[in-house]
């Protein structure tokens, strides 16, 4: 792959632009829906054959490298090292299936665990969010984004995946309860971009590594932590509970899990 990281970001935009197209197309047709774990867990012929795109794109951009898929048509990771591309080709899909509408389509490379460039495109507001330390920025479309406010827990809005709040896991009652108010995307890419774009101050979730890769590089580079909901930098090779978080609500959050107060 060419070394040039604003040539690897062009090539990459252009795929996922051609990738929007095409689900485009299929979403006037007929959809497969299929279940994977259970009924909250869906997955349709167009995640399938976007996937099967995607990959395709990046295997010829990147013959060597490592490409992890969550539909299965990539490689079985066992380590980082190297270059490593973690795409999912629609998040959010039962968003997907029941709204057209508040889904994404991600991409994350890492060069030996360090993330370098994502992009998660915002597929039915036709906004490609991408950037990282490779290209020193993030840019929404042509826009570039500046990092986001700094705000403690009050000051902000939280995101959070619903089962979190209903089951009361880590505490989730009482961060919300502490913020601003919750708001619930239903798309982790979703989620990202309003945390990128500073409209909510953070988004608390249960994620595998391809909900959070893109995310993370865009991110990072703008000041927001990710870490699990203990601190700790995430395993990229597992799922993990995920914090993403502005400096100070981060540090209010830990505050919250280490005194293990419930609401
Ligand atoms: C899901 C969505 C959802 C989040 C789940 C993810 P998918 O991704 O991002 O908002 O709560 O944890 O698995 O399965 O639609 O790609
Ligand atoms: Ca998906
Ligand atoms: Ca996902």
């Amino acid at each position: 792959m060419s070394e040039d990281w604003q040539q690897v970001a062009r090539d990459v935009s252009a795929l996922l632009r051609e990738g929007r197209r095409q689900v485009i197309a299929k979403m006037a047709g007929p959809m497969t829906v299929d279940e994977k774990t259970g009924r909250k867990d869906l997955v349709t012929n167009i995640d399938k054959s976007n996937e099967q795109f995607l990959i395709a794109g990046i295997r010829n951009m990147d013959p060597t490298a490592k490409v992890l898929g969550e539909e299965g048509f990539g490689d079985t990771l066992t380590s980082l090292d190297g270059r490593v591309w973690i795409v999912d080709p629609i998040d959010g899909t039962m968003n997907f299936v029941k709204q057209h509408d508040n889904f994404a389509m991600m991409i994350g490379i890492y060069q030996d665990g360090e993330g370098q460039l994502g992009f998660i495109y915002d597929v039915m507001n036709d906004v490609l969010y991408a950037g990282g330390p490779a290209v020193d920025g993030v840019w929404a479309n042509d826009q570039q984004i500046s990092a986001p406010a700094n705000l403690a827990l009050s000051e902000g809005l939280i995101g959070a995946s619903a089962p979190l709040v209903v089951h009361d896991t880590a505490h989730m009652q009482k961060i919300v309860h502490d913020s601003a108010g919750m708001r619930i995307y239903g798309s982790a890419g979703i989620e990202m971009i309003n945390v990128l774009l500073g409209k909510t101050l953070g988004y608390i979730s249960y994620l595998k590594p391809w909900d959070i890769a893109a995310g993370q590089v865009m991110l990072n580079f703008l000041g927001v932590r990710v870490s699990t909901i203990d601190g700790q930098p995430l395993n990229m090779l597992s799922s993990n509970l995920v914090l993403v978080a502005t400096e100070k609500a981060q540090r209010d959050i830990l505050q919250i899990e280490e005194d293990d107060v419930s609401l």
